[in-house]
């Protein structure tokens, strides 16, 4: 059967790529693909390669998985991707603000770092254009390429294009904070479709136009001398099947064993977060400590299990707040014994996500897929997407408010059965039916859908 042809353009491709030799590469992809179409992915491998036997090499191997990269060097990295990408728009966008301190070599920086983000984007075009054919369509993901969209249509602009963002997209109030607001909101506009996760972005991005460019909201989306940019929410899902398939795997029912004999007899919370300010870390920990502070008989009798995964190390802020955490975590286990630090991901009892702020969470939605037997509790902050989804099953909480946080433990804790049966159903009911693959369906259906009807109404 016919199949449309799906570009993704995204910062990073779904593999990493290991140099092994002058000419050879390994690859471990992370993502599936998106049944409905022929699917190809355009974006940055994650590593420098400086040289042109690397390059070719590499874009051979990317080939097979039908990967196409977009090659940036060191210097534009640090720009594009460290600079403005994860130290102006990344906070912005979950209201840390912009970076404070010397305000002036931030100020002087910033316009050096936003032409990188542009130079960059260009180039990401400019690979599309070199791939593209007739009647493709065109999705660009994430905060990384809000400039892409126009390029794209400036080069062709009878080009399907898509943009979603998979941040939030703050009230307008913080949006127009940024000296760039106007190009952005511009650029990403010229896209035929709009998508974020919650209504709620959906709405910060309609009034952002409206407020700051002076253009029409309607129910539809932004409108401008009659020109329509659909706008809507397409909230994300994940894989369910595969994480209800991987418990039944030999080696994870294994690694399950070893988890209940090492921790036996006591209750296990788990939290799994990449290292980044928005995930509330210290906040969570140090409402474990005050769980304990309070429920002395809890001591011994439960864990949390904090998986922190390094990122963006060489964004100063990021390095911060990894010394910050090891300092509090150091704290605590000298007070109250052990706080074990265990990679796993199944069998738990209480999953705790306290996010600042979060486009969704999709740890929150793995966590359920895999509970089916256990019904681990889930405690989510209120701030992130998957509030929304999963707020009648989960336990939702303030993560600032860490005496909320602390007693929402000790009530999962001591949560009688049928009530985590419950909860959980609902959860599970939800991730199972509201998958990625469907997300990606419903996304592009409606981009063919606005385009057909952009071109009846001309
Ligand atoms: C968030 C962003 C993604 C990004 C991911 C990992 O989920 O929305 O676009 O890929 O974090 O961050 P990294 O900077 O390592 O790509």
């Amino acid at each position: 059967p016919y199949k449309q042809r799906l570009l993704v353009v995204a910062n990073r491709l779904p593999v990493s790529a290991v140099r092994r030799g002058e000419d050879s590469w390994s690859l471990e992809i992370s993502a599936g693909g998106v049944k409905e179409f022929e699917a190809r992915w355009i974006g940055w491998a994650g590593v420098n390669v400086p040289d042109e036997t690397g390059q070719r090499a590499l874009t051979k191997a990317l080939a097979e998985k039908k990967c196409i990269p977009v090659f940036l060097d060191e210097e534009l990295v640090h720009q594009y991707y460290n600079g403005y990408c994860n130290n102006i728009l990344w906070p912005l966008f979950h209201y840390l603000g912009l970076p404070q301190e010397d305000r002036l070599a931030t100020t002087r920086s910033f316009q050096s770092q936003f032409d990188a983000y542009k130079k960059a984007n260009q180039m990401f075009a400019d690979v599309v254009n070199e791939h593209y054919e007739e009647g493709d369509v065109v999705w660009c993901h994430d905060y990384h390429l809000m400039f892409l969209p126009q390029c794209l249509k400036d080069h062709n602009g009878g080009m399907k294009v898509g943009w979603f963002l998979h941040t939030p997209f703050p009230s307008s109030e913080i949006h127009r904070m940024l000296p760039s607001r106007s190009e952005l909101l511009r650029s990403v506009l010229c896209a035929d479709i709009v998508g974020f996760h919650t209504y709620d972005y959906a709405r910060h991005f309609v009034s952002a136009c409206t407020r700051i460019l002076g253009l029409e909201g309607t129910p539809e989306g932004v409108e401008d001398q009659g020109k329509l940019t659909r706008v809507a929410a397409f909230p994300i899902g994940i894989d369910s099947d595969r994480f209800i398939r991987a418990l039944e795997l030999p080696e994870v029912q294994e690694n399950i064993k070893e988890l209940e004999a090492r921790f036996a007899g006591r209750k296990v919370m788990l939290g799994v977060d990449r290292l980044d300010m928005i995930k509330g870390i210290p906040q969570k920990i140090l409402a474990f400590e005050k769980f304990l502070e309070e429920n002395s008989n809890w001591h011994d009798q439960v864990v949390l299990l904090q998986i922190a995964v390094p990122t963006r190390t060489d964004v100063p802020e990021y390095q911060k707040l990894t010394s910050q955490v090891h300092e509090i975590v150091g704290r605590i286990n000298g007070r109250f014994g052990t706080l074990t630090t265990v990679p796993i991901h199944h069998l738990v009892d209480i999953a705790l996500v306290t996010s600042l702020r979060d486009g969704m969470n999709l740890v929150s939605y793995e966590f359920v897929a895999c509970q089916d037997s256990k019904k681990g509790v889930l405690i989510l902050s209120e701030f992130a997407g998957a509030a929304q989804s999963l707020g009648a099953g989960a336990i939702l909480v303030n993560p600032w408010n860490i005496t909320e946080v602390a007693s929402s433990i000790g009530y999962a804790l001591n949560m009688p059965a049928d009530e985590r049966e419950k909860r959980h159903r609902h959860n599970f009911t939800h991730v199972t039916t509201h998958t990625s693959q469907e997300w990606a369906e419903m996304f592009i259906s409606e981009l063919n859908d606005t385009v057909v009807e952009a071109q009846l109404r001309t």
